[in-house]
């Protein structure tokens, strides 16, 4: 297959999500509905309405009061406690998953243990703990809104807020909870292995950016996770991981889990290799490769929203010869990327990652004047492509490597595949 360096035709949506003023996202004021009446809380949500963008803050009564709101103005998040509430709480956030899933879902609570919190933490999309600070309440609430509103399918966006983790790797996952039980294993050695099982990275990522354990959106590699969470906790989680086997897409999308995070793994290969090529510095690879093994997550996103629609967007780009994420752009108005990159946010990942998935096929939106994790990610993503002669094809932005000071044809990269 021949490549060409050109500029690719990059849809109108393909800008920073992270990037967007939350006040351009969010024009009208911020709807908060709060069900909490601890004092703590209420200080909490008075300082809330005073930050920029502005958040209005409704206090509901009770559960009914709050269901009673619901669908009569736009509200954009619900915060509420779900340790007084009991099964109501969980009720309510049920149906705010299966009917409002536009509606983010925030607990705030003072248990961390309690088999209500635990309930809570998979029907959350944010899990603070009590008193609650107030600045990284507002970023979560700011860019979680922002996630969400710069998708333009409602089913992606119903799939976004339902989402809790994403599908294994059958043949790797049994080798990692071998090593996890392990006493001898080293750490080094678990970290490989996980790498190679993208849905338990994914969710291990997912956790310990979670505010409850105090170092939200800052934990950037498994081995960080693996430390701040310890041994036990991630063999429990990959226990549970196993027990509740997230379904795969449906097979009418054609997206097949096993390739696709076999591709993952490939990237984050080549990402080292092409970083220490070009000697970049160690954060860049480091934010890189962590992105590289989840940055087609948002394919299953796709799929699992419109199967068919995602089977149509690669037939699409088979027959005209276009780069799936175009294809994908014009069918669901959202291309992979930014669509992958939302849920990346809305699962607190740090946001060197988020950028680098969300920018992977349009690196000129990265605003780096330097090559960053974006520009790695998109070039090591390219000589994968480039390497399998069955793949559709995927344009280097030639534009873009020009203004990076990089070599824009494929061919000067591809020696740096690794063999199979
Ligand atoms: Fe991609
Ligand atoms: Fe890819």
């Amino acid at each position: 297959m021949v490549f060409f360096s050109s500029k690719p035709a990059i849809p109108p949506e393909a800008k920073p999500v992270q990037q967007a003023p939350a006040s351009a996202l969010a024009p009208r004021r911020i709807r908060v509905l709060v069900l909490d009446p601890d004092p703590e809380t209420v200080k909490l949500m008075n300082a809330l309405m005073v930050k920029e963008p502005p958040v209005c803050a409704i206090f509901c009564s009770s559960a009914k009061d709050l269901t009673d709101r619901l669908g009569k103005e736009v509200d954009d998040v619900v915060l509420l406690d779900p340790k007084p509430l009991q099964a109501e709480g969980f009720t309510l956030l049920e149906l705010l998953k299966s009917r409002y899933p536009a509606i983010l879902r925030f607990v705030l609570s003072g248990e961390d243990g309690s088999d209500v919190t635990k309930r809570a933490v998979r029907l959350a999309h944010q899990f603070l703990p009590k008193p609650g600070d107030v600045n990284l309440l507002h970023r979560l609430v700011v860019e979680g809104i922002a996630s969400m509103a710069s998708i333009r399918s409602p089913k992606v966006v119903e799939t976004l807020s339902r989402l809790e983790a994403v599908p294994s790797r059958k043949a790797n996952f049994a080798e990692f909870i071998r090593l996890l039980y392990d006493e001898n294993a080293p750490l080094e050695k678990i970290c490989a292995s996980l790498a190679k099982e993208p849905g338990m990275s994914a969710r291990l990522l997912k956790i310990s950016n979670s505010p409850i354990f105090g170092k939200a959106g800052s934990i950037e590699t498994l081995e960080d996770a693996i430390g701040l969470l310890g041994i036990n906790l991630v063999v429990s989680m990959a226990v549970a991981h196993k027990m509740f086997a997230v379904e795969v897409p449906s097979p009418v999308s054609r997206l097949e889990v096993e390739p696709l995070w076999a591709h993952c793994i490939r990237v984050s290969i080549i990402v080292r290799k092409v970083g220490n090529h070009l000697r970049l510095g160690k954060g860049i690879i480091r934010d890189a490769a962590t992105a590289a093994i989840l940055h087609d997550i948002g394919k299953l996103v796709l799929a699992y929203s419109l199967p068919e629609g995602y089977a149509a967007a690669c037939s699409r780009a088979h027959a005209d010869q276009m780069p799936v994420w175009q294809a994908e752009y014009a069918i669901f108005g959202n291309h992979h990327a930014s669509v992958g990159g939302s849920l990346l946010k809305l699962w607190g990942l740090p946001q060197g990652v988020v950028q680098a998935v969300s920018m992977h096929h349009t690196p000129h939106c990265s605003g780096e004047t330097t090559p960053g994790p974006a520009t790695l990610l998109h070039i090591a993503d390219a000589i994968s492509y480039g390497s399998d002669t069955a793949s559709a094809p995927c344009l280097l932005d030639g534009e873009h490597l020009r203004s990076v000071k990089l070599p824009e044809m494929l061919n000067y990269w591809l020696p740096l595949a690794p063999s199979e």
